[in-house]
Order: structure tokens, then sequence, then C-alpha cells
């Protein structure tokens, strides 16, 4: 078997077989198949896809690459993952929720790459918060306060690591089959046995309709039956940003302030969702869903039970108890708690610009996608994995769609250190906004 091999298989469409995937991620990972062969095989198999059995052993392979954690001594663990968005804060506010409802919260969270950001980098805004921790102190903090965040370590999916880049420089990360391998090889490894998925569509998404999302969800839920994983996907819009903010602290404050009450209705509307489905999957070790409950499309009509679940989420919210697990959980990773008492107390960006709207009219549409670039140029995002970010750079939308507009009046807030980025984001931002 060789690489050459393998490559001319899939460009001339046929199927791949469990070994020679295996032989590519193995070989791949170790650094004895060089990048140019690897991303001619990644782009053929952008080109011509593969096979759901392809899709499979690529998962099962990249998930073996590296260490998977166990996390049975902590009994049934949901776990949950966004296929990318702007301003996507969901999963900082669900975890404490859930957790503060006595079901354990395990949760290893990515860094952000281009405009999708990422739970680890928003988390460490908050001053003197531990990331990076040994699978050990993970688990024991999970035991003792039923919740634990931390970053995917090195050593999780390495492969999907080393791909994931590898297709970002070579323009290839909007491949179903690779997005779903990608995202269900992390899931496999990271030891949780069930998943709920918030499956975006929209210009701020990975996958620029509902059927796109559908068909991915539908490639991910087939991989986590495989994998014996009870896999829900909620499709939910990404055509304009989640609440009002975008940047690592401003996310933050906004997520504070959610567990504080203070609810923005569509991130209000995510979190319900998604927390339903965790807290369903959660309530017995057996799949507990039927395929079709296993899709969860924008129009769901609740059941009886989904709607006790999330009146459960908004009660924890209303008594305090989810914003006091939160607390917890920033204070047993030796966070600041009093930024979270006093969100006054996080550092801001040197320049607060606003933009003001040059027409009067309705908002009738909001580019997420723009918006995430924008955000990015200010500061917030990283274009390469190792590029460092600026915690407090963003934008803090005043207008969302279905907003009234005055000429004049401010759209948004710019927060950036860097004064050379104000004028084209400023511009960018009035063009993201569709009024008439
Ligand atoms: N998130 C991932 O982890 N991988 C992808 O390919 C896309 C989104």
């Amino acid at each position: 078997m060789n690489i050459k091999e393998i490559i001319n298989k899939k460009k001339n469409k046929i199927e791949l077989s469990e070994e020679e995937i295996q032989y590519f991620i193995t070989n791949y990972t170790k650094g004895n198949i060089p990048d140019y062969q690897a991303a001619a095989l990644l782009m053929a198999i952008f080109l011509n896809g593969m096979t759901q059995k392809e899709i499979a052993y690529l998962t099962i392979a990249m998930a073996n690459s590296g260490k998977k954690l166990d996390l049975s001594e902590l009994g049934n663990v949901v776990d949950k993952h966004s296929t990318g968005g702007v301003g996507d804060k969901v999963t900082l506010i669900l975890i404490p929720i859930i957790a503060s409802l006595g079901i354990p919260v395990a949760k290893m969270s990515g860094r952000g790459l281009g405009y999708t950001g990422g739970t680890a980098d928003k988390i460490e805004a908050i001053p003197g918060y531990q990331t990076m921790l040994s699978e050990e102190q993970f688990i024991q903090n999970v035991k003792k306060i039923g919740v634990s965040l931390i970053t995917q370590t090195l050593d999780l999916a390495p492969a999907d690591k080393k791909i994931y880049a590898l297709r970002d420089a070579i323009s290839c990360t909007d491949s179903i089959p690779l997005i779903a391998s990608s995202i269900m090889s992390k899931k496999i490894a990271s030891g949780a046995n069930k998943i709920v998925l918030d499956v975006t569509y929209g210009s701020g998404a990975f996958m620029k309709t509902k059927q796109e999302a559908i068909q991915l969800a539908k490639e991910m839920q087939a991989i986590g039956e495989m994998a014996g994983k009870e896999t829900v996907s909620v499709i939910t819009s990404m055509e304009q940003p989640l609440g009002y903010s975008v940047g690592n602290t401003l996310e933050v404050i906004e997520a504070i302030e959610f567990l504080q009450g203070k609810m923005q209705e569509d991130v209000k509307q995510v979190v319900l969702e998604v927390g339903a489905q965790m807290l369903k999957l959660a309530s017995q070790k057996e799949w507990v869903t039927t395929k079709e409950e296993r899709m969860i499309m924008p129009n769901h009509v609740d059941t009886v039970q989904e709607q006790e679940y999330k009146k459960q989420i908004l009660e924890n919210i209303k008594n305090g108890k989810a914003f006091a697990k939160f607390k917890e959980l920033v204070y047993n990773q030796q966070g600041d708690i009093s930024y979270l008492e006093n969100i006054n107390q996080f550092p801001k960006a040197k320049y607060i610009i606003p933009v003001y709207s040059q027409a009067t009219g309705t908002v009738h549409a909001l580019d997420a996608g723009m918006i995430g670039k924008i955000s990015c140029e200010l500061g917030a995002g990283r274009m390469n994995q190792e590029d460092s970010i600026d915690l407090t750079a963003g934008i803090i939308l005043h207008k969302k769609v279905g907003s009234q507009v005055q000429q004049g009046e401010i759209l948004a807030y710019i927060h950036t250190e860097k004064q050379n980025t104000i004028e084209k984001a400023t511009k960018d931002i009035t063009q993201a906004y569709q009024i008439y």
C-alpha cells in the first residue's frame, strides 16, 4: 500500500478501504506522508465525496490517533457541540445550567479559528481561569462540583488537528465528510457516551443552507450510531450573529448577564432547545430517542417532556442556581469570581467606537459571516492556529433583524486595540446590515 495509489483511487472515485484510510491517518500523523500528498488526497475527498463507510473509517481512525478519555466512572455523560457560529456563547451558558440540574458535565472545548470562536478562548477571558488541566484533575473536578470545562489536550485526536490546519490552508474546510469526521472523532475521543449537536446554517456557519445542515447532521448521526453514542442534532440558524456580543470578553459578559436573567431571545431559544435535548439524553443510560426524535428542526413542536425540561432550565436561571454553579466552576478552576460579580471590572479595548446608520427603516438582514470576519480583523479571532488573540476585541450590536432604525442612530460599537482597523470595520459593519 502507498499514498500515491490511495490518492489515485480517490481521484477516480473508487471507495477506499478501512486499511487504506487507516494507513493514511497513521502515516500522516507520524509525519511519514508529506503535506502535499495529504493535501492532494483531501482535495480529492472534497471534490468526490466519501461513502458513509469511508466517513466512519476516517472518523474512527482519527479518534484512535491519540489518547481517548475514559469518563465511564462519571456515569452517563452528555456532551454538546456546535458546528460553529458567530457570537455563539451557548456552551458557556448551558454547562452551568445542566450541572445545576444535577447532571455531570465534563466539557472539552476547542479554540477558535477564523471567525468561529472557541469556548476555551472565551472562558479564558475570566482572569485566572485555568483551561489546561490534566485528565485526572478534570475528572476530579467533575466528581467534586459536577462540572469542568477545559481545552482539548494536545493528544486528543491529533490527526484531526493536523488535517484541520491543512484543510484550512487549502480551502477545504467546507466539506461535509471532512467536517462530520473531524467533529465526531473529537467527540468520540473525549469520552462522553451521548452527544447533542447544534448544527448551524446560514452566512455565519460552515453550512450555508438548512438542507446542507440537515445533510451534515445525518452524517454525524450515522457516525454516532456506528460508535454506539446516542446523538441528537438541533438545526439552528446562524444567518445573523447569536445575541448582541461578538468577541471573547464581550461574549463572556453576555453569558454572565444571561445567567443572571437578562436573556436575549435568540440565545434563549438555542439554550432551551439544546438544553432540553441534553436533559432528555441524560435521563437514562440506555437510548431514549427514536431516529425521528434525533433530528430537531427549527419548527419543532415540543413534547410535554421537553416543555418540562425547558421549565427546569428557566427555573434554575430564575432561582440563581445556574449562576451560582457558574461561579463555582470558575472558582474551582482558579478564575477570579469578583469579575462575575462586577462585570465592569473586565478590561476594555482601547478604542470603543460607535457605527451610525446611514439609512432609516427596518433591519431585514445582518450578515453573520461578515460580522464574524470584521470581529476577527479587529483582533478577536486568529487567522492561524498559532496566532494570539485580543480578548477585549469584538463588536456589540445594538440593532438586529427586525429592529427599527433612524438615520444617525447607533447600529453597533467596535471594540479594538488596533486603530488602523476602525475605518474599514465601520464601512464593513454598515454593509453587513440591510436596512430599508
Ligand atoms: N469544527 C470542527 O471541529 N471541525 C470542522 O471541520 C468544522 C468545525
